[in-house]
């Protein structure tokens, strides 16, 4: 077990899985949190954030700070993406070194995997084949911090290691259309086509790809997990291992919005990879499920999103 008053620092605690953390960290009595805000410390700092660990000295570091966006934004800020993930990952990691932080949690994502990988994804298919080109810059980033905190375990036999999550959602998800994700995205359309009666939603594709989700909350409460039992590997998938199809989600959400119009499904717009499930055997083995069934999830992400209109 870890001291409850430890201290940990959370970047990125404004951002949806950074906000989950503070959440977990608080219900299970951790008392010595830190957080800044980015107007007071910015990640891609190297000065300020040493500064920052030289008088704070946290025992652990949770890295939720990156910048995030779907397939559009990075394919129009490629350099964006590569330097400033890798220059927020490199200054926490590289501070939380020289200041002797004991443990650190790294947060990648499932795209780092190839873009052709063998399904489901283990964490032993990193670098065997090409990434999805669109988000490569964002992969690459993700991989270098992989890579750096394997590195230092090797080297200066430290506990840094990373964590990659399915494609999350939850409470603090982004539900701009422009640049949200599909869940965020499918229960916004839905609900603005009840409260305006269209009487029809249009989606892209078929439908037919499946895909993997976790609640933000049960993200979390793998982190916590990870601390309290003083895992021992450089990386770990975190999923739910339970796969639906599109056009199955949306007829969940259609049902959970009470949507009772028309879904059209527009094939002449992509459908992305068919299949993308992650293998997380390794984390179930060491103990840890997740709790929040997908159901249950969305209808709480529904209350989340109505509760931002008021
Ligand atoms: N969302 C998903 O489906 C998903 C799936 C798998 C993995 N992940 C991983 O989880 C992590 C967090 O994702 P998220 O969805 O929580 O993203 P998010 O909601 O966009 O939160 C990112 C946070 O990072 C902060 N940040 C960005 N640049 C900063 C800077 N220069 N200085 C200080 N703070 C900075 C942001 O601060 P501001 O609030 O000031 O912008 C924000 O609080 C990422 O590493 C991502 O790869 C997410």
């Amino acid at each position: 077990m870890i001291n409850k008053d430890e201290i940990i620092f959370v970047a990125g605690h404004n951002g949806m899985v950074g906000n989950a953390v503070i959440r977990e960290l608080n219900k299970n009595g951790y008392s010595n949190i830190l957080t800044k805000d980015r107007k007071e410390l910015d990640l891609t700092n190297q000065n300020k954030v040493e500064v920052f660990f030289k008088t704070a000295k946290p025992k652990i570091v949770i890295d939720a700070a990156a910048k995030v966006g779907g397939i559009l934004a990075n394919h129009e800020n490629p350099y964006d993406f590569l330097l400033i993930n890798t220059q927020i990952q490199n200054n926490l990691i590289q501070s939380s070194f020289k200041n002797n932080t004991e443990t650190f949690v790294f947060l990648g994502s499932s795209c780092i995997y190839p873009k052709f990988s063998k399904q489901p994804i283990k964490e032993e298919y990193l670098l065997t084949d090409e990434l999805e080109p669109t988000n490569q810059w964002y992969a690459l980033a993700k991989i270098q911090g992989v890579k750096l905190c394997e590195a230092i375990n090797r080297q200066f036999g430290k506990n840094y290691y990373s964590l990659m999550p399915t494609n999350l959602y939850g409470p603090n998800d982004n539900f701009d259309l422009h640049t949200s994700h599909v869940i965020p995205a499918l229960v916004r359309k839905f609900h603005e086509a009840k409260v305006n009666k269209s009487g029809k939603v249009v989606l892209w594709g078929t439908g037919k790809p499946f895909r993997e989700f976790l609640h933000v909350d049960d993200l979390a409460s793998s982190i916590i997990f990870s601390l309290e039992n003083k895992i021992n590997h450089n990386l770990l998938n975190v999923g739910s291992s339970e796969e639906i199809t599109i056009k199955n989600l949306a007829l969940l959400i259609s049902e959970i919005t009470e949507f009772d119009g028309e879904i059209i499904w527009d094939e002449n717009k992509p459908d992305g990879t068919p299949k993308k499930l992650m293998d997380s055997s390794k984390l179930f083995s060491l103990g840890w499920k997740p709790k929040i069934d997908l159901k249950s999830g969305l209808q709480a992400t529904y209350e989340y999103y109505k509760s931002t209109l008021k």
